[in-house]
């Protein structure tokens, strides 16, 4: 399986991808900012890096159509969103549609957008989390992978419950990826996902606050 990630910034999540030892082929790491820390992420474990700078491009269109041109020269079966913080066109959207995932830090469909930690932190959830989806036009709305749930501590900041979350993230992605590149991810036409071989862990639900 040929994938293309596409980052924004600090690419922690690539890196956990780059680091699982999946069964796959990393085709290509692409930025939409030249200043990103992953793309020397990237460039370090061998795996080619480009940037398409959304700031040369007139309108959205105008942009993911380069951004496409460029990922398409990878031939991907899989385009993983890790951090990328653009907002996509339907066009590309669809272009790509069952072969584009993302992660995003929340319990999808709780807290989609930005700013998910301190929104749940303001709501006072217990539990908060990561979801792996895969993308449709509506944003952060498309078919769950797979969740990790975290606690919510009552003396946490954003910044403490980001970095809980985190671990989970850098656990959770790859996990996907690998189920994906084993064909055990079925896309079913109600929306929803069902993954092979999988154990549902009952009895070892997460309960929040502990005693
Ligand atoms: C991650 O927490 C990811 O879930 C989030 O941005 C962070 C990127 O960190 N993504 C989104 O918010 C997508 N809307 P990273 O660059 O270190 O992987």
């Amino acid at each position: 399986m040929r994938v293309v990630i596409l980052i924004s910034g600090r690419g922690s999540n690539m890196q956990a991808l780059l680091e699982a030892q999946l069964p796959v082929e990393f085709a290509a790491v692409i930025s939409n900012r030249p200043e990103a820390q992953g793309l020397a992420i990237a460039a370090g474990h061998g795996v080619p890096t480009a940037v398409v700078d959304h700031r040369r491009f007139p309108d959205r269109a105008a942009f993911d159509a380069a951004l496409a041109g460029e990922i398409d020269r990878h031939r991907p079966d899989l385009v993983v969103l890790a951090g990328f913080m653009r907002l996509l066109t339907d066009g590309f959207v669809r272009h790509y549609e069952g072969r584009l995932i993302n992660i995003h830090p929340a319990l999808l469909p709780a807290f989609p957008g930005l700013d998910t930690h301190a929104r749940a932190l303001a709501a006072g959830v217990k539990l908060h989390g990561c979801t792996v989806h895969y993308v449709t036009p509506e944003v952060d709305a498309g078919p769950i992978i797979a969740q990790a749930a975290v606690p919510v501590l009552d003396d946490d900041t954003p910044e403490r419950l980001a970095a809980r979350v985190l671990r989970q993230e850098h656990r959770l992605f790859p996990r996907a990826v690998a189920w994906l590149a084993a064909g055990r991810v079925n896309l079913r036409e109600d929306g929803t996902v069902a993954v092979a071989g999988t154990a549902a862990l009952d009895g070892e639900a997460l309960l929040a606050p502990g005693d």
